[in-house]
């Protein structure tokens, strides 16, 4: 092997047909080492954390053809008395997604909520400002809330703190959610909804730290004016989940001291604080796809760099409280992000943001949900952004439903991603992530790489109730299977109970209304199970195996 660097071995060992063999992390110690398999251990007492119910949430904004033409469609075939879409209701709720953001995203900032409520015909068109869109007001807070309970979903209701005020803010938590006898609850009920909303979590402002938004403002501003009204909120119903505004992401020059700041002024007060990311096969990652399917590790890094700054910030205080953190927007989206694609020229239901998503997207999207798992101890509340028409794993015509290639993973997440989630510490061989180049947003700053990574992301859940174990597999290897060595330490799988991957030969496919089963899941033989148990994965896929334990 003189004069060949390891890249140039691991390129040789691929056309080769060798393979696997490869540096483990270990190497990176100077251990010389070579795995060909990945290995873990389960161990049902090494949890990480009970996974909240609300991990796999998801978004609705007033955007696009997200609501108007997505869910609410009054003139469609199938629309309800309502005039919601039941093919879309009917999808969304045997998806099981927990919780929905709504109305935004950036167009609550510019949002009143009194245009949305009363009489249909007395609603005022008012122009969206933040989509330059026409917004109609035929669905507003009540439509959403009779939606969202038809579904079965808990609603997660943005604040407008660009136009609004704090009593604002206050006087949409008394329409909701008392009972009845004051000014905003007796306004309710004359509109026909007797019963309180009773609406649990609530966003304090949409991305105030962004230029791009309506009434952005200064960290220390917007953090005074988030726990005055956190605390008029709560005057209001004391139950209240709150979740501060938090740094836009990494690309923003302000990221980490914007979350200081805005808690050093409302920690007290809120419960939680948002975390907002979107990724793409961009510069970036120089448009290579192993580069890509890294991407995954940026979240990891994203949730434990805020974790930390909350618990500084709960340190300088000496608080009891421990925050939440609420990853109520990430996704993948790169394309439709620019010009005409923004810009809804002051019309109704406009196509905006509809992003194509292919096979290399699906699988990222995976890498997201097993970062989600892994940090589940922290991220509590998360919502893929969005569900339908805009960036979104569903879309609409007027005939019928589209599944994107990202449902798949998303419709895993939902129905696996639940019990506990296992500590497993995966070893085996991998590939080098030094560096990353420029991120969608350029601040400037170079993005730092990953140094060695996994070809296999791996995490496990366990349901002790239903006696299952469920493991999540992104395999990032581009040309070759990759095999994961299982060691149970305390469980004992007795039997495959499913095995499904999404993989394909071209990582740009993507599924239409006229050739939609291009990229859809395909049943896997079942493995051998045992105590230790050998698996395979096919290159360039994500997986979920559930085993009866
Ligand atoms: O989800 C699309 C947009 O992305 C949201 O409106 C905004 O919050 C974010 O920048």
């Amino acid at each position: 092997m003189k004069n060949v660097s390891r890249r140039e071995f691991l390129n040789k060992a691929g056309q080769t047909g060798l393979a696997v063999a490869a540096t483990s992390a270990l190497g990176r110690f100077g251990i010389a080492q070579t795995l060909r398999a990945t290995r873990v251990v389960i161990d049902s007492g090494r949890q990480i954390s009970e996974i909240n119910p609300h991990l796999f949430g998801s978004f609705l904004e007033q955007l696009g053809r997200a609501i108007y033409e997505g869910i609410y469609d009054p003139k469609s075939k199938f629309a309800d008395a309502d005039g919601f879409r039941t093919d879309v209701m009917k999808e969304i709720h045997d998806l099981g997604v927990p919780i929905i953001r709504w109305p935004g995203g950036n167009f609550v900032s510019g949002y009143h909520w009194l245009d949305g409520v009363g009489p249909k015909k007395d609603r005022p068109a008012v122009l969206d400002r933040a989509w330059n869109t026409l917004e109609t007001n035929q669905f507003g807070t009540d439509e959403f809330i009779t939606w969202a309970r038809k579904v079965g979903t808990e609603p997660l209701f943005g604040l407008n703190f660009g136009t609004g005020s704090a009593e604002d803010a206050a006087a949409l938590v008394e329409y909701c959610n008392i009972d009845k006898g004051t000014k905003w609850s007796e306004l309710r009920r004359s509109h026909g909804y007797e019963q309180p909303h009773n609406v649990k979590f609530w966003c304090v402002g949409n991305e105030m730290d962004g230029p791009w938004q309506i009434g952005h403002m200064e960290a220390r501003e917007y953090g005074i004016k988030a726990a005055d009204a956190a605390r008029q909120m709560r005057n209001v119903d004391e139950s209240v989940k709150l979740i501060a505004c938090g740094s836009s992401g990494p690309f923003m020059p302000t990221y980490i001291t914007w979350d200081r700041t805005v808690l050093e002024q409302c920690y007290e007060y809120v419960d939680g604080i948002s975390l907002h990311r979107y990724w793409g096969n961009t510069e970036e990652t120089n448009n290579e796809s192993s580069k890509y399917l890294a991407m995954n590790l940026a979240m990891d890094r994203q949730i434990e760099e805020i974790v930390a700054v909350c618990d500084s910030v709960r340190a300088q205080k000496r608080s009891a409280k421990q925050l939440f953190l609420s990853f109520d927007e990430w996704n993948v989206w790169y394309r439709a992000r620019s010009g005409d694609a923004v810009n809804g020229h002051r019309t109704e239901a406009p196509h905006l943001l509809e992003e194509p998503y292919n096979l290399e997207d699906a699988l990222l999207v995976g890498g997201l949900v097993n970062s989600l798992i892994r940090h589940s101890d922290r991220v509590k509340v998360a919502c893929l952004a969005q569900l339908v028409n805009v960036i979104a794993p569903i879309m609409t015509n007027k005939d019928g439903i589209l599944r994107n290639t990202i449902f798949y993973p998303y419709a895993w997440a939902l129905k696996y991603g639940r019990g506990r989630a296992l500590s497993i510490q995966p070893e085996g061989p991998g590939y080098e992530v030094a560096s990353l180049g420029r991120p969608i947003e350029d601040i400037g700053l170079a993005a730092p790489g990953f140094g060695h990574v996994n070809y296999l992301d791996v995490m496990a859940t366990h349901q002790p109730e239903q006696k299952t174990a469920t493991i999540f597999v992104l395999n990032r290897d581009l040309e070759h299977e990759q095999e994961l060595e299982l060691n149970w330490h305390d469980l004992t799988p007795s039997r495959v109970i499913g095995f499904e991957t999404i993989t394909g030969s071209d990582l740009k496919a993507l599924n239409t209304f006229a050739d939609p089963k291009k990229v859809v899941p395909q049943t896997v033989a079942s493995p051998s199970v045992g105590s230790k148990m050998s698996v395979k994965f096919p290159a360039r896929s994500y997986s979920v195996l559930t085993l009866a334990v």
